[in-house]
C-alpha cells in the first residue's frame, strides 16, 4: 500500500478515493444491491452511473450476476466486508484483472486487521475504512488506503472539529454508560423496519480531515483487544440466538473485528418482536442499512432484507440478557 489519508469518515474517504482513481466520467461502478445510502450518494455526485450486483443470502456476490454486469462501460467494482465479515478478496482481485478494471474496498465495518495473508481494506486500487464507527473514543475517522501510483494533497481541507456539545455527550458517555444507556431508550423506538429510516440526513457532506484527538486514539488502539472483546460478545448473542430461533449469518473466526452480530429471523413478526425486545431490555438491535432512495427498489431484496437483524457488538450483553426468551407466536 503506498499511502494513507486520514479523513472525517468513510463517506469523504471514498469521495476522495474515486476523484484519485480519475474514474471516467458517466462510466459505470458495480456496487452490491445491499449498501448505505450514503455510498451511493457519493459515487452520483461524481457522476458515475450505478449498477448493483445481486448478493445471495450470506451477503457474498452471485458471481455469475456480477461477471454477466462486468460489461464495456463498467469502469469499477465496489466490494465490501460486510458487517466485518472479509470476503473472498481473491476472486474480486481475478475478476477486476481480467475485466481491467479498478477494485474499491470497503472495509467501512471493521479495522485494517490482518486475514488470510492480506490486512482489510489494503489490497484494493483503493481502500476505505471508518473508525469512527467501530470504536467509541473516536470523534472522527476514515481512512483512505491507496495502492496506485497516484497522491493528492489533503492540506487544504480543513480539520474535523467536534463541538463542545459532541465532547461533553462523549465524556459524559465514558463515565455514566448506563445513564446514557438508558436515556437513549426512553421514548419509542425508532422504525427499524423502514428501508429509509436515515435515508437522505447527510446530503451535503464535506471531505475534511480526521481530528487530532481521535487519530492519536486511534493509534493507541489495541486490533487483538477489540477482536478478544467482540468474540466474547458474538458468543453470548449466538447463545442467545439459538434460543430465540434466530440463525447466525456469519461464523466467527480469530482476529477478526466485526460491526454486528447479524442474525436471520423466522419472518417479519419474529423481526419485530426482537426488534421490541432490544428497545425494552437497552439492547441495541437495529436494522442495515438506510436504502438510497429509488423508484425501483427491488421488492424481493427488500422482502429479504426484513428478516435480517443487527446487533452491534461494542455494547455489554451480560447474562441476564443472554438468557432473555422472547415469546414467538
Ligand atoms: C458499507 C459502507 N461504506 C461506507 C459507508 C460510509 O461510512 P461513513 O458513515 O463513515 O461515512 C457506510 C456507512 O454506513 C457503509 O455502511
Amino acid at each position: 500500500m503506498n499511502n494513507i489519508k486520514y479523513l472525517n469518515n468513510g463517506r469523504s474517504a471514498l469521495d476522495l478515493g474515486i476523484k484519485i482513481l480519475s474514474i471516467k466520467k458517466g462510466s459505470s461502478i458495480l456496487v452490491p444491491e445491499i449498501i448505505c445510502d450514503v455510498a451511493v450518494e457519493v459515487i452520483i455526485k461524481n457522476r458515475l452511473n450505478v449498477v448493483f450486483y445481486k448478493l445471495d443470502n450470506k451477503f457474498q456476490p452471485v458471481w455469475s450476476d456480477l461477471y454477466k454486469k462486468s460489461l464495456k462501460n463498467v469502469s469499477c467494482i465496489l466490494m465490501v466486508h460486510f458487517f466485518g465479515y472479509p470476503q473472498n478478496l481473491k476472486k474480486f482481485q481475478k475478476l477486476a484483472k481480467k475485466k481491467k478494471i479498478s477494485l474499491i474496498e470497503d472495509n467501512c465495518h471493521s479495522l485494517n486487521i490482518k486475514y488470510k495473508g492480506s490486512t482489510l481494506g489494503f489490497t484494493g486500487d483503493i481502500g476505505i475504512d471508518s473508525p469512527r464507527k467501530i470504536l467509541n473514543d473516536l470523534y472522527s475517522g476514515g481512512r483512505l488506503f491507496i495502492n496506485i501510483k497516484k497522491n493528492y494533497n489533503i492540506k487544504n481541507f480543513k480539520k474535523y472539529k467536534p463541538s463542545l456539545f459532541i465532547k461533553i455527550k462523549n465524556r459524559v458517555k465514558n463515565q455514566f454508560p448506563n445513564l446514557i444507556k438508558k436515556i437513549k431508550f426512553i421514548g419509542n423506538r425508532p422504525n427499524y423496519e423502514s428501508p429509509y429510516l436515515y435515508t437522505g440526513k447527510d446530503k451535503n457532506f464535506l471531505i475534511e480531515q480526521m481530528d487530532e484527538i481521535s487519530k492519536n486514539n486511534l493509534k493507541k488502539t489495541n486490533l487483538k483487544k477489540e477482536s478478544i472483546k467482540r468474540i466474547k460478545i458474538f458468543k453470548k448473542i449466538n447463545a442467545f440466538a439459538k434460543k430465540n430461533q434466530i440463525k447466525s449469518v456469519f461464523k466467527i473466526y480469530k482476529n477478526l473485528v466485526p460491526m454486528h452480530f447479524v442474525g436471520l429471523a423466522k419472518n417479519q413478526n419474529h423481526v419485530k418482536k426482537i426488534f421490541d425486545w432490544g428497545w425494552k431490555n437497552n439492547i441495541e438491535i437495529l436494522s442495515w442499512p438506510s436504502f438510497y432512495k429509488s423508484k425501483n427498489l427491488n421488492k424481493h431484496l427488500i422482502k429479504k432484507w426484513r428478516k435480517y437483524i443487527c446487533i452491534p457488538l461494542n455494547q455489554n450483553f451480560d447474562l441476564k440478557n443472554a438468557n432473555g426468551k422472547i415469546s414467538i407466536k
